[in-house]
């Protein structure tokens, strides 16, 4: 089932990860975590890959962790496919470019903050809902976004966990381009076969040294998202957003302090 729902393609340097589970918004389940981190983890020691390419469907990049696995197979700790997708996408030797058309949630937008290019659709749509759901943000990303765009820009994204345009994360500077819808992929290919020309060796070393300041803290403040991130599943806040979910219905917190 995994390889139908990630679809991993190599070619002319480039190894394509495709998110393909249309019918559920590409809403990432356990086995999709397994096979990205698979893919990646392969990626690194393979010497027929020098850029690692991610993308979506046409319309839609990942809504995110699939909800009703939050329920039914919750994530238990470092081993969870979760968190192996996450050390893999976070400590990556190689170069990472991100196409996204259409919705990006949850997992969907805190991935990209791993990436090196990140190219997205003029239509694109961005959201953070963790706290929303009663949860507490994951990836890092409460390390990486106040670095990249400082304290408060950062808590209106991940308190309010509102939806925002291609625009305002281009201004927020976690995108690198907006490119016309329809065009993306093709831009990010072209980006990707840019990147697989360069020497490298050359690309890794500047990868790392991009990262090597804050790496020891990113490895540190995953773990300590995902320690927080389970123990918020078991809280009766998080089981009122995902019931709602579930109900299509909105969630009522005002009964919890
Ligand atoms: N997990 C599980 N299923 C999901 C999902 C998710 N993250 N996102 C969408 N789906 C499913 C819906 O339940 C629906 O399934 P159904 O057709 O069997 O009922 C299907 O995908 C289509 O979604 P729908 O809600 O009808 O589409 P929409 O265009 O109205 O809304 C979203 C799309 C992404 C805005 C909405 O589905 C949503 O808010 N999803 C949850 C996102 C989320 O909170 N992610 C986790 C962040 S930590």
């Amino acid at each position: 089932m995994s390889a139908e729902l990630i679809r991993s393609d190599i070619g002319e340097g480039i190894l394509t990860l495709s998110i393909n589970r249309p019918d559920k918004k590409n809403a990432l389940n356990l086995h999709m975590y397994k096979a990205l981190a698979d893919g990646l983890i392969r990626a690194d020691g393979d010497e027929a890959v020098r850029v690692i390419m991610i993308r979506g469907t046409a319309d839609c990049f990942t809504s995110g962790n699939d909800l009703a696995d939050f329920l039914s197979a919750p994530p238990t700790g470092p081993e969870s496919p979760v968190m192996q997708f996450l050390t893999a996408i976070s400590t990556a030797r190689k170069p990472i470019v991100a196409a996204v058309n259409g919705l990006a949630v949850g997992v969907g937008v805190t991935m990209l903050l791993h990436c090196d290019l990140v190219y997205v659709g003029s239509g694109a749509t961005f959201q953070m809902p963790f706290v929303n759901l009663g949860l507490c943000p994951e990836a890092g990303s409460t390390l990486l976004l106040p670095r990249i765009m400082g304290h408060q820009r950062a808590a209106e994204l991940l308190l309010l966990g509102e939806v925002f345009n291609a625009d305002k994360a281009h201004t927020l500077g976690i995108v690198t381009e907006i490119c016309p819808d329809g065009n993306v992929v093709e831009t990010a290919r072209s980006r990707a076969l840019q990147l697989a020309a360069q020497p490298a060796a050359a690309v890794r070393l500047a990868k790392n040294l991009l990262r090597r300041d804050y790496a020891p803290q990113l490895r540190e403040t995953i773990a300590e998202e995902g320690r927080q991130f389970i123990e918020r599943l078991k809280s009766p806040e998080a089981a009122e957003a995902l019931q709602a979910f579930m109900q299509r219905r909105k969630p009522d917190f005002s009964k919890f302090n």
